[in-house]
């Protein structure tokens, strides 16, 4: 019955595919499908043998204005033209063979914007639109809210624009899977709570139905449990969706689901869910799984699941029976793959794995991985040193007790923060984004703190950025790269995805450009782009032991000296009304509990010796003299409390 469905799906997925191109693919949602997969297995240009001739076939500069980190979504490739949608409302189509603007469009939009954009809640159009090019049109999910109907012909809408979400939430990309469409959202942003939303576009009225993951929120708060893949939800073809949610409590008999994967109905009942045992480890560090969303695939006539989270471990699930009896229990969970800090930014897992089966019958199971491997952990095959990222491939196997289980197989060339990858004719296309992914917690001088350098991260994050993104051919079966785009892209990008159909690969940047790649490389290159990032996801070097405040101390100006030093250096993390942030774990220390909760030996011992519970907070026992530090509790930490 499940193989049945897949076997349908697959045989509409290449008839149309065929139809409409040949030889050649679409890839009409993020991911390539429902399911996500990342797997264009209709995509026939491309082989092992002969990638290493691709180049650029054109590069295009669009209109678009970023808001913070994002610019350009993930492209679609839909009857022969490439669609992007725009973080300032945007959409544009272009031809995919040369490049040319076909048409575009300024969606209307309801609602002032009702701040300005940060990198954690942009104010944008951020979800991946999705194509139905049965019916000839295509959904775009706009900043306020509202969902557009568009003729892919040329652009025109084709309905008024339809309510969908809450304006300026940040929800992610659009699944349209059994005549439904789906989005998620996340962060709380303007007071959009963490829910998955689903709407039929073609019943009268257009009702939208809402499953929220958390329930426990503090008035007016942060509920968290964001459901921040960038895929929204997967779908499995047999009529349920599955969404991976971050950090917050578990707590079922309240409808409280943090760190888990859900299975929802269309209509958005709770069916099953997975709930990795040390959810509550996962939530206090912040290693979120709800940063991808999970890969659907089948194998051996079952239906698996797979998601990964920030923590660096692999799940493999039961896609129909989840969490088994227990809710705990997946089918495989790998060792640790990286992240071996443990560090809630950085490293670990960010982003969709992909799903694919070779000529051989056999299942592979790819995965993006931000920094290092783990170094308890080794694939039999490594190509090279990769300190920023890689790709890691695992084969799905069957183990001892006739389950799957996951073989690891190989680990690719070093990839400077990669995203999604995609996979046709046996090719893995993996992109370093060349994004430099630092929001927090890596150690710091007193010279970068005084320029400011950490107030930057938390609200400019993208004027921090300096690196460019590049594309790489790798062999599915060895991850031996056997192309690499070098320094032609000019540009770095975020969050975005590699995507084949057409005959050719596409990425977009943070500038707003799309770069088409294909076979032939007859093309022009674009303007050289500046020299590969150094490895930006190394920590600088640690705080030099200079005593900048020194000369100023003594007596009864130290308190004055310490008010000074707060507001120029402590400030950068603790904000200059002591308030603290939470992207970056820093206290309220206007908090009467807080501040009757800690010592005075304890403020002291943490301005001395640093802090690494939640957050990273410097220490500054070699920066400054005791009585300096004793000065910084007692006349400004503690002067919050009054
Ligand atoms: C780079 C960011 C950063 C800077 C700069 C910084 N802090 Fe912190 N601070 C933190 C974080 C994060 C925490 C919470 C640490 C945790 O829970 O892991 C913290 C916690 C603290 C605490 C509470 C310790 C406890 O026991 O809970 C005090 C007191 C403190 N900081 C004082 C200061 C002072 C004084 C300065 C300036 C000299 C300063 N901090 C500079 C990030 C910073």
């Amino acid at each position: 019955m499940e193989r049945k469905s897949w076997v349908r799906a697959a045989v509409a997925v290449m008839a149309l595919a065929m139809a409409a191109m040949g030889q050649h693919g679409q890839w009409v949602t993020f991911g390539h499908d429902a399911q996500r997969s990342g797997w264009a297995r209709d995509e026939h240009a491309f082989t092992p043998a002969n990638v290493g001739r691709m180049g650029l076939a054109w590069s295009a500069a669009l209109p678009v204005q970023p808001r913070a980190l994002t610019a350009l979504t993930a492209p679609l490739v839909v009857n022969g033209e490439v669609i992007v949608a725009g973080a300032s409302d945007h959409v544009f189509a272009l031809d995919a063979a040369a490049g040319r603007v076909l048409w575009t469009r300024a969606l209307p939009i309801s609602r002032k914007m009702p701040g300005p954009p940060s990198w954690l809640c942009p104010n944008n159009l951020n979800a991946t639109p999705v194509a139905d090019p049965a019916h000839d049109r295509l959904f775009v999910l706009a900043s306020d809210g509202r969902l557009n109907t568009l003729s892919l012909r040329d652009g025109r809408p084709l309905l008024p624009p339809l309510r969908f979400v809450p304006a300026y939430a940040k929800d992610w990309s659009l699944n349209y899977a059994g005549g439904m469409l789906y989005t998620t959202t996340s962060q709380d942003c303007n007071g959009a709570h963490s829910a998955v939303y689903a709407m039929n576009p073609d019943a009268p009225g257009h009702e939208v139905t809402v499953f929220w993951s958390a329930q426990n929120c503090p008035q007016g708060g942060f509920c968290g449990a964001g459901i921040w893949g960038r895929g929204g939800v997967a779908a499995d073809g047999d009529c349920s969706i599955y969404a991976a949610t971050g950090d917050a409590a578990f707590d079922p008999g309240a409808n409280e689901f943090g760190s888990s994967v859900l299975r929802l109905s269309m209509s958005l009942a709770l069916q099953d869910y997975f709930t990795p045992a040390d959810w509550k480890y996962l939530t206090d560090k912040d290693l979120d799984i709800g940063n991808s969303t999970p890969v659907i695939f089948p194998w051996q006539g079952r239906t698996l699941a797979a998601v990964g989270g920030k923590g660096a471990v692999v799940y493999l699930l039961d896609a129909h029976a989840l969490g088994g009896p227990d809710h705990h229990r997946g089918l495989y969970l790998s060792p640790r793959i990286g992240n071996d800090a443990q560090l809630w930014e950085l490293y670990g897992i960010w982003g969709e794995m992909s799903a694919w089966r070779d000529a051989h019958g056999q299942t592979w199971l790819l995965v993006p991985l931000w920094g290092p491997t783990a170094s308890a952990w080794q694939a039999p095959r490594e190509n090279g040193p990769a300190p920023d990222g890689s790709v890691v491939a695992f084969r799905v196997v069957r183990g001892e007790d006739g389950g799957a289980r996951l073989a690891p197989a190989w680990r690719s060339a070093n990839l400077n923060v990669p995203d999604p990858v995609a996979i046709a004719g046996g090719v893995v296309f993996a992109l370093a984004t060349g994004e430099d992914t630092r929001q927090a917690m890596h150690p710091v001088s007193l010279e970068e703190l005084a320029r400011n350098h950490y107030r930057q991260v938390i609200e400019k994050r993208q004027d921090l950025q300096a690196g460019h993104a590049e594309l790489l051919a790798l062999d599915g079966e060895t991850g031996r790269t056997l192309w690499s785009s070098g320094a032609t892209i000019s540009g770095w990008t975020h969050f975005s995805g590699t995507v084949v159909g057409a005959g050719k690969v596409f990425v977009t940047t943070h500038d707003g450009r799309v770069f088409a790649f294909g076979l032939g490389g007859d093309a022009q290159p674009v303007a050289p782009a500046a020299a590969p990032a150094a490895s930006v996801n190394q920590p600088p070097a640690p705080a030099p032991a200079a005593a900048s405040g020194e000369a100023k101390g003594g007596g009864g100006a130290l308190c004055g000296w310490a008010k000074e030093t707060f507001a120029a250096v402590c400030a950068n993390c603790h904000g200059a009304d002591g308030k603290g942030y939470a992207a970056l774990h820093t206290p309220d220390f206007t908090d009467a509990g807080w501040q009757a909760a800690h010592s005075d030996a304890q403020l002291v011992g943490a301005i001395t010796h640093g802090l690494r519970q939640e957050g990273y907070m410097p220490a500054f026992g070699t920066s400054y003299s005791a009585a300096q530090i004793d000065a910084l509790a007692r006349c400004a930490v503690r002067s919050f409390a009054r």
